[in-house]
């Protein structure tokens, strides 16, 4: 082919817009870390939660019947005599710091799971493992030792006291604990600002909106400082909106707190928002544990495959997760000698144009590759890439993509050019799974050669 002029004037380094700026949702280690908080008097535990093999079976004979559900009996062979399987075979290995939703119909163990992990009932056999110490093996006086140094639990009713002001309902698991005045107010104080309470110390609860006395009960839970936090149905009472924002605030606390959350709910699409992980728990079972994109595309069986179809995949799913990964690159300074070489490749597809870094500064569009190469002309290069960040949901991306000509450019954190997503791919990722298909393995295919 001839000498063309393939310009990009005046390229600047950032084109086009940057449409869905939603935050990236924190996952384990790419979080800001606090420093870790020793527990137990202990030095080297953190507060991890681990059970093995644990089962609650309430009613007659609880040692037989975990025999015979260890035998492989169903849940409902045993209801029929007497007992109730409430917790089966729960092996869980909650991490440090991140936000471990178990989710699960009504019926379906949450709450017994919940309490069997802070110790407040006995399991009927198997271990529960806080930091590494046997809860299930201490005594009630010990037991109630590691719950007071580890665990808060923010409980669905607020339960808040009507006649305490809201300082002192933030301060009472503090005072239970012997803390002395001054310090348990100064804490409650600081709780109540991190909740977005300060200036309503001197108020009573009925005063508050349901929302707001929900956060009086989570400024009490983080008063205490403890390392892991238990919420059961903690934001179920309240309308949605508000429930909406509880969630949404407890995500951006988390980030600088860090906690170790254990949160309860039986709404999926809650446990999807929130939930850095996800156990989905059926009759006692704990059927799958993933994250929510692990759990949409790979449903561990009919059950969690039927019980999340109905959620909405455009707030889950990202671009990362529905990106061409097979995008056609060239950068700048090589598209003069790359041409013929993509030209000749099969299928006349985008072609992004990137500069030394991988960034995207142009995109020669489907139709120009195709006029280019039939019609011997030179490609039109347009500098309106828009680019959207990997943490992007997919809901933040139809706007953009419905306003632009060419597929979107997926950056990751460094604004280099980690995939596309057409407006086909686009629509039949928020339809269905499997018209997104997955292939991490495959790199982008670099028509530049060294060039990058
Ligand atoms: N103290 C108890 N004695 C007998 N059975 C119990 C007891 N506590 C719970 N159960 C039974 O154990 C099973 C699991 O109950 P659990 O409260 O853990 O469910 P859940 O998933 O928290 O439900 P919900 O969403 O309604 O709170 C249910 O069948 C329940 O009736
Ligand atoms: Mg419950």
């Amino acid at each position: 082919m001839g000498a063309r002029a393939w310009e990009i004037p005046g390229c600047p380094r950032r084109a086009g817009t940057v449409a869905g700026s939603e935050r990236r949702r924190g996952s384990g280690p790419s979080r800001g870390r606090v420093p870790r908080r020793i527990i137990a008097g202990t030095e080297d535990t953190v507060a991890t939660v681990k059970t093995e093999k644990l089962y609650k079976v309430f009613g007659r004979n609880p040692e037989k019947v975990v025999a015979a559900l260890e035998g492989g009996a169903a849940r409902s062979e045993i209801d029929t005599g007497g007992a109730t399987a409430a917790v089966v075979d729960a092996n869980l290995d909650i991490r440090e710091g991140e936000t471990f939703v178990v989710m699960g119909l009504s019926g379906s163990g949450k709450s017994t799971l919940l309490r069997m992990l802070n110790g407040l009932l006995p399991a009927t056999s198997g271990r529960v493992l806080v930091g590494g110490e046997d809860l299930t093996a201490m005594s009630d006086h010990e037991a109630r030792h590691l719950r007071r140094r580890t665990m808060s639990m923010v409980f669905q009713h607020f339960a808040l006291f009507p006649h305490r002001t809201v300082l002192d309902n933030a301060a009472y698991g503090l005072q239970i604990q012997g803390v002395d005045k001054a310090d348990r107010r100064r804490k409650a104080a600081r709780a109540l600002e991190l909740t977005g309470l300060a200036g309503w110390e001197d108020h009573m609860p009925g005063q508050l909106s349901g929302g707001m006395q929900q956060r009086v009960g989570l400024a009490r839970a983080l008063a205490a400082e403890t390392d892991i936090l238990l919420m059961d149905e903690a934001f179920s009472a309240l309308d949605p909106l508000i429930r909406r924002d509880m969630q949404d605030q407890l995500t951006e606390l988390q980030k600088t707190l860090n906690k170790t959350i254990i949160f309860i709910t039986h709404d999926l699409d809650e446990a999807m928002r929130i939930g850095d992980r996800i156990a989905i728990m059926r009759d006692g079972r704990i059927e799958q544990v993933g994250t929510a994109r692990e759990i949409l595309d790979s449903p561990a069986n009919a059950y969690v495959q039927e019980f999340t179809q109905d959620v909405d995949r455009t707030r889950v799913l990202t671009a990362e997760n529905v990106m061409d990964r097979q995008a056609v690159t060239v950068t700048a300074a090589a598209l003069d000698a790359k041409w013929d070489e993509i030209a000749a490749a099969p299928g006349h597809r985008t072609v992004f144009v990137v500069d030394e870094s991988g960034r995207p500064v142009g995109v020669i569009g489907a139709d120009s590759a195709h006029g280019a190469v039939v019609g011997g002309r030179a490609p039109t290069v347009d500098r309106d890439v828009v680019e959207v960040p990997e943490s992007a949901s997919l809901r933040s991306l139809f706007r953009s993509s419905a306003a632009s000509d060419h597929p979107l450019a997926v950056v990751d954190d460094a604004g280099r050019l980690s995939g596309t997503i057409s407006q086909d791919r686009l629509l039949g990722a928020a339809g269905d799974a499997a018209a997104a298909p997955q292939d991490p393995a495959k790199d982008i295919v670099e028509a530049s050669g060294a060039a990058s």
